[in-house]
């Protein structure tokens, strides 16, 4: 839980008034500067967990619904369902803490780049049950990329942010990637 949940920060808006008097003749000039904190409830959340994509093996938790015949996973165009787990730590065998259910597609010809159309949903302490949804672009050879929150459900209702998924180990035989997941979403 300690590395799950990092810490809350709640943000305060300031909005500046200005109010400028002005005489006619210009002989008398007064400028009235006025601060006002606005709080908000808006909150920024910051989530650390571990993605586990399981592509070969007998127990997959991808499956690829479409994309060109007899192709290699890493083609332009293939698509992919993941239920994948989310877990604590970066062990296959660390505590469960959510579900990375959706899609990925192969978006680029000339790269890896994918297409990210996901839910991840929570199902730790008060954030069970309660889902964020990202769609991005997630170029996987890269050592870190930015994906946008674009919504969420239960906790996360109005959620936006981005997410930073850094990819820990990757095996070329099977596909299997662990990646590492910071989240920071402000519902
Ligand atoms: C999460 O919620 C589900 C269904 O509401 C419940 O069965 C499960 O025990 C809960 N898990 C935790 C860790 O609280």
């Amino acid at each position: 839980m300690a590395c799950f949940l990092s810490f809350t920060v709640f943000t305060l808006y300031f909005t500046h008034f200005s109010i400028f008097f002005n005489t006619i003749n210009g002989v008398f000039i007064e400028e009235v500067v006025q601060d006002i904190a606005i709080k908000r409830d808006d909150k920024t959340t910051h989530l650390h967990f571990y993605f586990h994509d399981i592509v070969g093996g007998k127990n997959p938790s991808v499956v690829r619904i479409a994309g060109p015949p007899d192709s290699f996973i890493g083609n332009f165009g293939n698509t992919m369902m993941a239920d994948d787990p989310l877990t604590e730590g970066p062990k296959p065998t660390s505590k469960l803490v959510g579900k990375a259910q959706g899609l990925y597609a192969m978006a680029a010809q000339n790269d890896l780049a994918l297409l990210m159309v996901m839910n991840f949903v929570f199902l730790e302490g008060k954030y069970n049950g309660s889902s964020i949804s990202i769609l991005g672009r997630n170029a996987v050879l890269h050592d870190q990329r930015e994906m946008p929150i674009v919504g969420g459900n239960g906790l996360f209702r109005f959620a936006r942010g981005y997410a930073l998924a850094h990819t820990i180990s990757a095996d070329p035989s099977t596909g299997d990637a662990i990646v590492e997941y910071n989240v920071y979403v402000r519902a």
